[in-house]
């Protein structure tokens, strides 16, 4: 059984993450995504919320689960019997902070990172910048499924009432 994990904060998971879970699920007997749970203060989602709109995106794939994980990615990785980690890449850019932390869970444990080419149409997300210009009322309908910008504009209104 060929196991691949594709990790992230998916805060939120945006159509770019989906694109790479589902060449992913091509590639891999099965792949586990796993959601970061570590503790950070900037998230707009809670570990729980993430999770859910994680495994409703990917509810269509038949080799695909969705956990949450705290801790090292390497020991997630030791205790669920996965061999790869997919990663996206979309430019230069990423590549070397993407290679340093290949090269660091290579040394950790016995885990190769697989890097896959973001789609051209999707080369310019991230779940920061999809936040940024919802909150400044920018139309990011197009770059998240239609339930996740449901959540997003309820959770942006609710800051800003919060805020003031
Ligand atoms: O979506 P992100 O924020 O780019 O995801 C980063 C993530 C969660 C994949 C990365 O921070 C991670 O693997 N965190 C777990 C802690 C860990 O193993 N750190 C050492 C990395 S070499």
């Amino acid at each position: 059984m060929r196991r691949a994990v594709c990790p992230g904060s998916f805060d939120p998971v945006t159509n770019g993450h989906i694109d790479i879970v589902q060449r992913a699920s091509a590639l891999f007997d099965e792949v586990v995504v796993a959601v970061g749970v570590n503790k950070s203060k900037n998230r707009l989602f809670s570990a729980e919320e993430r999770i859910e709109m994680l495994r409703e995106a990917c509810a269509g794939f038949d080799n695909v689960r969705v956990d949450g994980f705290s801790g090292l990615l390497t020991d997630f990785c030791t205790e669920n019997g996965i061999q790869a980690i997919v990663k996206g890449l979309r430019a230069v850019s990423d590549f070397d902070y993407e290679l340093q932390m290949a090269q660091m869970n290579a040394s950790l444990t016995d885990v190769e990172t697989v890097f896959v080419p973001t789609s051209p149409e999707y080369s310019f997300l991230a779940s920061s910048l999809v936040k940024e210009v919802a909150m400044f009322g920018g139309d990011v309908s197009a770059l998240v499924p239609a339930f996740v910008h449901r959540a997003l504009t309820e959770r942006l209104a609710e800051r800003a009432t919060a805020e003031g």
